[in-house]
């Protein structure tokens, strides 16, 4: 049995617990990140796409905004497409704000590379991870490492950031938890083209077969989605057919959706989760491990992003100066920020897909909402404060 001691033991190499160790190590405090897949694995998990203002912001000041500055793509505005029109929201006139389009692929591999370079531990491909004594001062971690060593690690405190299906959630009593729900009766295709996109900022699409959204990853690669139904298979959707449903459902006259060779296709469920408190004890959860929104607001990464900065901010005081006031609030801090999102996707989701089966009434509330949303500017401020994001506080 290997035994070690860390401050914080982070279950977890996402973009949670990635950042979150980042964070920690700018302040002195030590943290060893437990990955359950490879270095490869996590580099290439393809996901979201879009940071909020101050998530960019946030990235650049505590040092890992080299690459996003050279190949991020601030865009400052969204097209928003129904009833055979586009319509553009500009959010920089809107709220003095901005998007910058940079992979969740993109943020991983900045951290990692990081880490590596400055030997913070980081062990992947670990099996068999446990908590143990989460509520006792003194909790731990057991896990077999990547070349089959028993091992124990004890820590001050473990960060839970092992996303939705991670051990880590569990750890807290049924009894002291409560969580909320929403399923929603479609899923989303993904592909990743090898081909320019065809805008110049991301295309919501609201159209009677389905929503479809244009995204990017680079000047030379589309990342492109379509609402499909929530059981369908992949071996429905050849190519051809995902490019069909494409060109239909962002049809304008005067404007061509470019094809090219498809690198990637997945298909994602959609669901809104949330599970209160994000803390029991020692255990504080963050980013997927504690909720779920789905992905139409493109909240999911950037609220993660959110909760490790408020938790690096809450252990700092604690292991540092045995202030527990900041960790004593971290989950309300927490939770009234992830409602918002929450909120806001759930709106946006039900704004722009349309449901299966004929539903007229639906779907002429749908229209007037996205009308209200091009013409009048509070409805339009309204949707460009919460896409750009709720401010951060400064690290
Ligand atoms: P994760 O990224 O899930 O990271 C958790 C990590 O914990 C993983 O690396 C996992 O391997 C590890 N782990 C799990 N169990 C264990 C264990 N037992 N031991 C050790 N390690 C463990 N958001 C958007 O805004 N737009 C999108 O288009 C979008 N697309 C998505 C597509 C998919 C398929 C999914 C699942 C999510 C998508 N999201 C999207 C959401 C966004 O990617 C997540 O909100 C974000 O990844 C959350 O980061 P996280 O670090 O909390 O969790
Ligand atoms: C992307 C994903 C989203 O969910 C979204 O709303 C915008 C962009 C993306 O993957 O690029």
């Amino acid at each position: 049995m290997r035994r070690t001691r860390t401050q914080v033991g982070i279950v977890g190499a996402g973009p949670a617990g990635l950042v979150l160790g980042h964070l920690l190590a700018r302040e002195g405090i030590d943290a060893v990140i437990l990955e359950a897949k490879s270095r490869a694995y996590v580099e290439q998990r393809q996901r979201a796409g879009v940071l909020e203002h101050d998530v960019v912001r946030l990235l650049r000041d505590v040092g890992l905004g080299k690459r996003l500055d050279a190949i991020g793509m601030i865009h400052d505005g969204i097209h928003l497409q129904f009833a055979g029109e586009r319509h553009r929201l500009d959010f920089r006139a809107l709220c003095g704000r901005s998007v910058t389009v940079y992979a969740q692929t993109d943020i991983v591999k900045d951290v990692v590379a990081d880490r590596l370079v400055r030997a913070l531990p980081l062990e992947l491909e670990v099996e068999d991870v446990a908590l143990h004594d989460v509520a006792s001062a003194a909790p731990h971690i057991s896990y077999r490492s990547a070349d089959g060593e028993a091992c124990e690690l004890a820590c001050d405190v473990i960060a839970g950031c092992d996303g939705f299906h991670g051990p880590s959630r569990a750890q807290i009593p049924s009894a002291l938890q409560k969580t909320w729900e929403r399923a929603y009766p479609y899923a989303w295709l993904g592909i990743l083209a090898d081909v320019a996109p065809s805008t110049d900022e991301l295309i919501y699409a609201h159209h009677p077969d389905g929503f479809a959204l244009h995204s990017m990853r680079s000047p030379r690669v589309s990342r492109l989605y379509l609402q499909v139904a929530e059981d369908e298979s992949l071996d429905a959707w050849p190519d051809a057919r995902v490019w069909d449903a494409l060109d239909t459902r962002f049809a304008l006259p005067g404007w061509r959706l470019e094809r090219g060779p498809v690198r990637e296709k997945g298909i994602t469920a959609m669901r809104s989760f949330v599970s209160a408190p994000m803390r029991y004890g020692r255990l504080f959860l963050a980013g997927d491990a504690a909720h779920i929104v789905p992905p139409t607001g493109a909240k999911g990464l950037n609220l993660a992003i959110a909760d490790v900065v408020l938790l690096a901010q809450a252990l700092v005081a604690l292991l540092r100066n045995g202030d527990e006031s900041l960790v004593d609030r971290y989950s309300e801090t927490c939770l009234s920020r992830v409602w918002a999102c929450t909120q806001f996707s759930t709106w946006m989701t039900s704004m722009l897909h349309t449901a299966p089966g004929k539903d007229g009434f639906g779907a002429e509330l749908q229209l007037a909402q996205l009308r209200q949303v091009v013409s009048s500017k509070a409805a339009a401020t309204a949707l460009a404060e919460r896409y750009t994001g709720i401010p951060l506080p400064r690290v």
